[in-house]
């Protein structure tokens, strides 16, 4: 059961005790609650998707405490340290280039060679994130498709038994999530939210661009191999056709497996190193196989990075209706 816990010295220090554990906590920030989980852990946030039941692997948020802590993470370009100073802490989450060495799990990022950052106000979430000692990934604490929380008693209603506690701040202030901006090298709207656009323009002395600029796919959903190895992908595999590295689920054994006992959390949790790994395994010209996995809960996530994965280069695929039709006849690869 979801344990609600109190916002004293206490609650915090059980907070990050079942963080550190790899279990997940809902916790109040000044925009909606987030949905907390050490953003280190392949496992922890394989748990976020599940939890919030999503469709699809969406990058999600990294909240830390300072900006000491944001650069040992990622790079901060010259914009978005004019934005950081003017709005840090508070609703304004930054997407910057992740540094190499990170530490972050694959699943936070979907794979992507950049990290969304948000440095919270809320008192609460600030002393949780020193508490806690590492950077938490946080999404809204909903089910998705639902609407945000933004009181306690909001991810009891959605998130009640499947996550372990939820630190209690009374409302959130703001109410809304925070915006999201690409500052570098020209800033980027990706999403409104609590900083209003006025007030970014104002502190950059320049207009925002909006939703992305020709050609180049900002939002990680417009390419659809953006997660696509280099070798060639075959789905629904039983077997190991000759040459192919076959991924194996479940009863289907392969090279490699997402998961011997058929656990979608411990392949959602594997997936992205997985594909690393079997596209090392298949060298170049290679072909890897995966086997079947179910369409159901976290399965639903990692057939739709599977399909991406499998689509023709720049191709979206027709199966997927998660993600808007983006710019195509663009060539990413998967990022190393
Ligand atoms: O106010 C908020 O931002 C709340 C609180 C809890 O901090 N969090 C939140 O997270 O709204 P979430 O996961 O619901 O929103 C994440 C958004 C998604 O739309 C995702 O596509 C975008 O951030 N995003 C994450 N990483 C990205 C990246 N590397 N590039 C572009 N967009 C990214
Ligand atoms: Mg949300």
């Amino acid at each position: 059961m979801t344990r609600t816990l109190a916002p004293g010295d206490a609650g915090i220090a059980e907070a990050a005790r079942l963080l550190s554990g790899g279990e997940l906590v809902a916790f109040p920030t000044e925009t909606v609650y987030g949905l907390g989980g050490d953003a280190r852990s392949d496992r922890a946030v394989a748990r976020i998707y599940e939890a919030k039941g999503r469709p699809s692997f969406n990058p999600l948020i990294v909240h830390l405490p300072d900006l000491v802590a944001v650069e040992k993470i990622a790079r901060v370009g010259p914009k978005a340290r004019m934005l950081a100073q003017a709005f840090w802490p508070g609703p304004l989450t930054l997407v910057l280039p992740v540094r190499e060495r990170a530490g972050l799990s694959p699943l936070v990022t979907a794979g992507l060679p950049t990290v969304a950052v948000r440095i919270p106000a809320h008192p609460l979430a600030q002393r949780l994130l020193r508490a806690f000692g590492g950077p938490l990934a946080a999404p809204s604490a909903n089910p998705s498709g639902r609407v945000s929380p933004t009181e306690a008693a909001h991810v009891l209603e959605g998130l009640t038994g499947r996550i372990a506690a939820v630190l209690d701040g009374g409302p959130c202030v703001v109410g809304l999530e925070s915006t999201i901006v690409l500052a570098d090298p020209q800033p980027v709207l990706l999403r409104p939210g609590g900083v209003p656009v006025e007030a970014l323009e104002a502190a950059l002395g320049e207009p925002l661009a909006t939703g992305g600029d020709a050609g180049k796919p900002t939002s990680p959903g417009q390419l659809a191999s953006h997660y696509a190895p280099d070798a060639a992908l075959r789905l629904d595999a039983t077997e190991a056709r000759p040459g192919e590295v076959l991924v194996g689920f479940g009863p289907v054994t392969g090279a490699l497996s997402l998961s011997e006992t058929g656990d979608l959390v411990e392949a959602a949790a594997r997936l992205f190193q997985l594909l690393r790994e079997a596209d090392r395994l298949a060298g170049p010209g290679g072909r890897i196989a995966f086997a079947p996995v179910p369409e159901t809960g976290l399965g639903r996530a990692i057939n739709d990075r599977l399909r991406r994965a499998a689509a023709p280069r720049g191709v979206q695929p027709a199966t997927s209706a998660s993600h808007p039709r983006g710019p195509v006849g663009e060539t990413a690869k998967f990022p190393r």
